[in-house]
């Protein structure tokens, strides 16, 4: 097996995995209050996150701008970075918060693609500042995704280790 094996095989199907509605609400809430965090003096949008391992912790994050826009980073993948660092790679959901009175927020492409690499079939919950939301599944918000495994298939060139 070799190195991306090794390390992506402890990602498991966690598509099961039943949340009670106190849990959604209470993570919703969570990413409520991350939102008030969130360092956005250019977009004037906050955003906040919850994400909850498959053990039960809670990891918050919200966007962080910089004066050099393009290093801005999303609430979403501060609280997956902040997981990942500390040792958990297996998720169950994420909920997502924005002051967006109307609509449910939705993650980036990015977010999206950062999520799928700890597994496609865990949960996201979009919502509303009024704790409504949409639960979709992150193959569903990145249908036909490319991930870790895509790097063991089958190829019609193998680069040499001296390339
Ligand atoms: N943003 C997030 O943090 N998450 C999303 O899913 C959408 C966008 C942030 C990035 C930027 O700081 C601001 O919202 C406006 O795009």
């Amino acid at each position: 097996m070799d190195q991306v094996n090794r390390e992506v095989k402890h990602i498991k199907d966690h598509s099961s995995i039943h949340l009670s509605q106190e849990t959604v609400n209470k993570l919703i809430h969570q990413s409520q209050e991350a939102k008030k965090q969130a360092y956005s003096p250019y977009s004037k949008f906050r955003v906040g996150a919850a994400l909850l391992t498959l053990d039960g912790h809670v990891f918050t994050g919200c966007n962080v701008e910089n004066a050099c826009y393009n290093l801005g980073v999303c609430a979403e993948r501060n609280a997956i970075s902040k997981a990942v660092s500390e040792g958990y790679r297996s998720f169950k959901a994420i909920a997502i918060s924005s002051d967006l009175s109307d609509q449910f927020i939705s993650p980036c492409g990015g977010c999206r693609q950062f999520m799928r690499e700890f597994g496609s079939n865990w949960d996201v919950y979009l919502s509303k500042p009024d704790g409504s939301y949409l639960k979709m599944a992150v193959n569903k918000l990145l249908p036909v995704s490319f991930g870790p495994e895509d790097l063991s298939m089958k190829k019609v060139f193998d680069i040499p280790n001296e390339y």
